[in-house]
């Protein structure tokens, strides 16, 4: 039998990244318009728990289908990246990242799982999880922001052998054009020839079910955004009440993208000490929280080839609903 190895735990964020980083983006967000927010203040324990209910909602329909496809082709991912480590970016629980655990250790070809997140106890949690239930694999969990530290992610152990960096949920679609752009590209410039990247998104359908999705009739995801401001209130003394603030999504149809807001129900002074920070806001205004980007095949290949990678292979579900790209640096 083999026996469990112990899970290794890099942290990259610095001990006060949170206050730093959050009092620039809180300075940074709030000064323009709409006032917005750099969505990976959601994700404290808390909104990790949250977001991890919202993957059981009836609405959320972008868990299932991708779970579906992976079901369906992890086999042939597996041997299509012919990858020793697999690498995770926001990996959260790494729930659906099993099924490919499966197919990756079934062939014996894994080596290393590499989760990365900035939700240091779910990560922790999820990596000790994973080094029991997969004792032939090195777990080398990295505590770090995916936006600032891909050219520091563990690198295959054996020599040749292949990365593949998985991007699931999504999660890519919360980042704007721009963003997506440079962390591609930064992305493909850390990989080597060969290495892969899975990439998941979510893609353009009815407003009806979009909306549904990021509005579910148990207020779940509702408390998931409101967590915001509870996170600017522990960190930073703020004094949002949350009970004057009401969660509004919408369908951006020109931008194709959920645009995912609390609105001021009244006129609020809001004080944010720790940003040095007086916040008025009027009655109706609103903050952005998050935005949820909604893909065509066609761009989502468009993007990755103008970032450097080729493109190995497309699924989708039978509905069309969310799409799993396998994509190649030359
Ligand atoms: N991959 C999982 C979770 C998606 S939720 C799934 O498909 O269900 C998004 C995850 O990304 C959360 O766990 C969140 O903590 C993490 N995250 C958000 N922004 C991040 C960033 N900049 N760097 C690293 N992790 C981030
Ligand atoms: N990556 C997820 C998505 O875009 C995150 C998410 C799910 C989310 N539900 C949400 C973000 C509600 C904000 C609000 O689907």
């Amino acid at each position: 039998m083999t026996s469990v190895r112990e899970p290794v735990v890099s942290v990259l964020l610095d001990p006060d990244w949170a206050s730093g980083s959050l009092v620039d983006d809180v300075r940074r967000g709030f000064a323009g318009h709409p006032r917005a927010l750099p969505p990976k203040w959601l994700y404290d324990d808390a909104g990790s728990d949250l977001f991890d209910q919202i993957t059981r909602l009836p609405e959320y329909y972008p868990f299932v289908r991708e779970h579906a496809i992976l079901t369906e082709h992890a086999g042939e991912i597996a041997s299509a990246s012919g990858a020793t480590t697999l690498v995770e970016l926001g990996s959260g629980t790494s729930e659906k990242t099993r099924i490919l655990l499966d197919a990756f250790t079934s062939t014996g070809q894994l080596e290393c799982f590499a989760p990365v997140d900035v939700s240091e106890a779910t990560l922790r949690a999820a990596a000790d999880q994973i080094a029991v239930s997969y004792p032939g694999v090195q777990v080398e969990a990295v505590v770090g922001d995916f936006t600032l530290h891909l050219a520091h992610l563990p690198r295959s152990t054996v020599s040749g052998g292949r990365r593949m960096v998985a991007f699931l949920g999504g999660t890519i679609g919360n980042l704007y054009r721009e963003e997506r752009g440079a962390f591609l590209g930064a992305l493909a410039d850390t990989l080597e020839s060969g290495d892969s990247l899975l990439l998941g998104t979510d893609l353009v359908k009815s407003a009806d079910r979009l909306i549904s999705a990021y509005n579910d009739s148990a207020g779940v995801t509702g408390e998931f955004v409101l967590n915001s401001l509870r996170v600017l209130n522990r960190e930073l003394g703020a004094d949002f009440d949350l009970d004057g603030f009401s969660y509004v999504p919408f369908w951006d149809a020109h931008m194709e993208r959920m645009d995912l807001r609390l609105r001021a129900e009244m006129p609020q002074r809001v004080s944010i000490p720790g940003a040095d920070l007086v916040l008025d806001l009027a009655s109706g205004e609103e903050i952005r929280v998050e935005i949820s980007t909604k893909f065509r095949v066609s761009n989502i290949a468009a993007e990755l080839e103008a970032a450097g990678f080729g493109i190995t292979r497309v699924w989708t579900d039978e509905d069309g609903d969310f799409a799993l790209t396998l994509a190649t640096k030359p």
